[in-house]
């Protein structure tokens, strides 16, 4: 049983999360990042994740694009959906925004691996918004996101069973 991922992220988390889901899911695992390759044809895989990180309350475009492209081969196949964030209490619009409702309700599992703020490796602009975002969360007492490891184990327990 084949898997592909593909994937689209900005500063690591998502990444950090495929790698994860790549090293505990079996059989052959081919990953492709939407953002720097070509994705392949889905056909031969049994089973595709497709996963992205959120910006401003939007989905990554290259996965987003890719999902309706794609729509008719994506519902022959086990589906698993993920996203990172650093408000997982949106998970549910972010999804809907993201995702054709199709593909939602044809999924196996679609979840949430919370995200990261690395202030360090980000640019300019995404820095300063990030410092706002942590300095008001701070105040009123809410954590800064972290990944969802548990969320990610249970991801991958799921796809081994489909
Ligand atoms: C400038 C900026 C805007 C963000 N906007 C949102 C947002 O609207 N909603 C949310 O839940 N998380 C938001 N996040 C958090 C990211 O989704 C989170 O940091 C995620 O781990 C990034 O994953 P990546 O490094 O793979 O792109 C934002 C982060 C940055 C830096």
């Amino acid at each position: 049983m084949s898997t592909l991922i593909l994937y689209a992220g900005k500063y690591g988390s998502t990444e950090k999360c495929v790698d994860t889901l790549k090293k505990s899911l079996t059989g052959p695992i081919e990953t492709i990042n939407l953002n720097r390759d070509i994705p392949p044809n889905v056909s031969p895989y049994n089973k595709v994740i497709i996963g992205g990180s959120i910006y401003f309350g939007q989905f990554q475009k290259a996965s987003k694009q890719f999902c309706v492209d794609n729509l008719d081969l994506l519902k022959q196949k086990k589906i698993g959906l993920f996203m990172c964030c650093g408000n997982p209490e949106n998970i549910n619009q972010y999804m809907v925004e993201a995702f054709p409702a199709e593909l939602l309700e044809h999924a196996v599992i679609k979840d949430c691996f919370g995200g990261e703020l690395e202030r360090n490796k980000m640019k300019f602009f995404d820095k300063l918004i990030t410092g706002m975002i942590l300095k008001s969360a701070q105040k009123s007492g809410k954590p800064s996101p972290e990944i969802l490891w548990d969320s990610v184990t249970r991801f991958s327990e799921k796809m081994n069973l489909a």
